[in-house]
């Protein structure tokens, strides 16, 4: 088994039933049914779904299933996802509606109705086509929270060149490496990004991450802080000097694209080495990202929608750029950090806006909770209908909290279970829905998920096990970008048709599906994915180190922290200074979010006799739980 949590059966859990208001006007009003015809009738579920949608040519098959598991949607179809998330929508009333509603963390405002945000997509795509990008081009997109992430994401998409978006969190070598794999020509950034009253220094951190990785032959800058960056003459352009050029009219045509054409690759953290790029198409994807959204947020044309994510992770992706556009919603959008300059940020924001959807990881929560009722108490939140959840189980406390404080027990909280692999929600309540705090509830439509053992045997209701999903879906990642035999070997080698999450769940008797965590060496950290193999690089990329291991352990705020062990170069000794000096080092490689919780100096590390660090080991000890089968021990 995975780990030794206990055994439980939670079936007697907590029950919240949905306030009638609520479930009146719920977009879907019967799961069961529904569900049921989902698995029996899977083609006509999702045919059904993307008639929702435009096309420029239909599919003649909804699910090729010939090459499994290189499955394929609605193939033979053509369409482009920007055309349904704008163009589609300026041939209605909702051409003057609001898109996008952005606030900067200094306060300043924008906002985009379909009809302006288009406009600006359609310059940016005439700017990028002026510079050589093409269809198949993937261009690299490292930015804060700003509304011109969205634009470029969506310019690349309409020409057909495919986003690489590297989270503006990470830095130096966290960039060089995706540039590299993804051979980037053009690279699109800021100058700096608002946190806490402090500039992220993106355009720095860029110029180091291209002195390294030389493929980049053009820089466009977004002017966001101000102060004084370098340019480098030939490379490196200003976003709004290019904007202003004739060359960028304010209208593309939108390039039609096979339903399976690459729309973007997102880099995540896997079991070992170096981050992996997820890859995502057109067709699939956008049917799906448009349905969960749907139907599980029963998005409304009078909502307003804040996915309190950062767009530089699926989670943005998927929830602030594409979906809630598909949906013809209006989305909100805001830069900083959620304390700053007081814990009543967000409240304030909700007040402000009339926010009536507020999606968000259980690590905000805790740390939101953490200064008290009094925050939210000073706020009106009564525009909130449903309250979301994603990134790492969420705690019952926290649960209890956000529901009662934050929703005033009015709220139903949608905690949706997904993966950058899965494109959108896979486990997750609908409005409908009876919830348990702390359980993602059941599979959305056409989604079959299980619980196995080592033998991928369904194990008893209660018991700890894999998590599985059982058939294709339209919104999964096609293939690990020029790494097919490593997508085919990770995701559906271990157990036969099924697709292995790397989690560990528990399903009860109600058939409520409890996530426990992950079981490879992937580490959540406030709901961030980051591998060991990245930390423990980051590390041995210090001169004064030659082995590092990393693990992660509970941690009240952020779910886990990253604890590491580390063997120095022979002759040094560790001590607090060199302590802060490798820790800064992870953040300056990797990113803030990465840099150790602990640095333990070691003089040897438990291994297994192959050579592979024995992290489990290290974990137990750590937790002063039992160690389990050492007999791979090497020493
Ligand atoms: C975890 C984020 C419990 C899980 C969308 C998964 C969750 C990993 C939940 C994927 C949830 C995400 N309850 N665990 N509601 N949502 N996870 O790729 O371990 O950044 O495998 O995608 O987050 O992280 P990723």
């Amino acid at each position: 088994m995975p780990s030794n949590q206990k055994k439980t059966n939670n079936a007697n859990a907590e029950l919240y039933n949905p306030p009638s208001q609520v479930v009146s006007q719920a977009n879907v009003k019967e799961y069961e049914k529904l569900y049921q015809l989902s698995l029996d009738d899977p083609s006509g579920f999702w045919g059904e779904r993307a008639e929702e949608l435009e096309w420029f040519a239909p599919w003649n098959k909804v699910i090729d299933d010939s090459r499994k598991p290189f499955y394929q949607w609605f193939v033979g179809g053509k369409t482009n996802i920007v055309h349904n998330a704008l163009d589609r929508h300026l041939k209605t009333a909702r051409k003057n509606k609001v898109a996008l509603i952005w606030e900067g963390e200094p306060g300043d405002t924008r906002m985009y109705s379909y009809f302006s945000l288009n406009r600006e997509v359609c310059k940016f795509a005439n700017v990028l086509k002026s510079l050589g990008v093409k269809k198949g081009d993937i261009v690299t997109i490292y930015l804060p929270r700003i509304p011109e992430q969205v634009i470029t994401m969506l310019a690349c998409a309409k020409i057909g060149a495919a986003h690489s978006v590297v989270y503006g969190g990470f830095s130096v070598e966290a960039l060089a490496e995706r540039i590299e794999d993804a051979q980037s020509r053009v690279l699109i950034t800021a100058d700096g990004g608002w946190i806490r009253g402090n500039i992220v220094k993106l355009k720095d951190i860029t110029d180091e991450a291209v002195a390294r990785q030389p493929t980049i032959e053009t820089c466009i800058v977004i002017r966001r802080t101000g102060q004084e960056i370098n340019m480098e003459s030939g490379r490196d352009y200003w976003y709004h000097d290019l904007m202003g050029l004739p060359i960028a009219a304010p209208n593309c045509p939108t390039e039609p694209m096979d339903a399976e054409d690459l729309l973007f690759i997102l880099y995540t953290s896997g079991t070992t080495g170096r981050p992996k790029g997820i890859v995502h198409t057109h067709g699939g994807y956008m049917v799906y990202t448009y349905t969960t959204l749907k139907y599980v947020f029963d998005i409304k044309d009078e909502d307003r929608w804040w996915c309190a994510a950062d767009p530089g992770w699926i989670t943005g992706h998927s929830y602030i750029v594409y979906s809630p556009l598909l949906n013809g919603a209006t989305s909100f959008m805001y830069e900083g950090a959620l304390n700053y300059p007081y814990p009543n940020r967000w409240w304030q924001l909700v007040e402000k806006y009339g926010i009536t959807i507020l999606y968000t990881a259980p690590t905000a929560i805790r740390g939101l909770m953490r200064f008290g009722d009094a925050w939210p108490n000073r706020h009106d939140l009564t525009s909130l209908r449903l309250l979301g959840s994603v990134g790492e189980p969420i705690n019952p406390e926290a649960w209890r909290w956000y529901h009662t404080v934050i929703g005033k027990g009015n709220c139903p909280i949608m905690d949706t279970w997904w993966q950058t692999e899965t494109g959108g929600f896979m486990i997750t309540p609908l409005p409908i829905t009876p919830l348990k705090p702390g359980s993602a509830t059941k599979p959305f439509f056409g989604i079959e998920v299980d619980v196995v053992d080592e033998d991928g045997k369904t194990v008893t209701d209660g018991d700890e096990g894999f998590l599985v999903v059982k058939r294709p879906w339209p919104g999964m990642l096609r293939t690990l970008y020029k790494d097919p035999d490593r997508y085919k070997e990770q995701y559906w080698g271990k157990f036969k048709g099924m697709y292995q999450t790397g989690d560990s769940a528990r399903r009860d008797a109600d058939g409520y599906v409890w996530v426990i965590g992950r079981i490879d060496d992937v580490i959540k950290v406030s709901g961030y994915r980051l591998g060991t193999a990245e930390v423990e690089s980051a590390l041995v990329s210090h001169p004064d180190v030659t082995e590092a291991a990393a693990i992660g352990l509970p941690h009240e705020l952020k779910g886990n922290a990253i604890h590491t062990y580390v063997i120095l170069r022979a002759g040094l000794e560790g001590n607090d200074k060199l302590v802060e000096i490798l820790k800064e080092h992870v953040g300056h490689e990797l990113g803030p979010i990465a840099k150790p919780e602990s640095i333990t100096f070691v003089s040897s590390l438990p291994k297994t006799r192959s050579g592979k660090i024995m992290r489990r080991l290290l974990r137990a000890r750590a937790l002063g739980q039992p160690e389990g089968d050492i007999s791979t021990l090497e020493d």
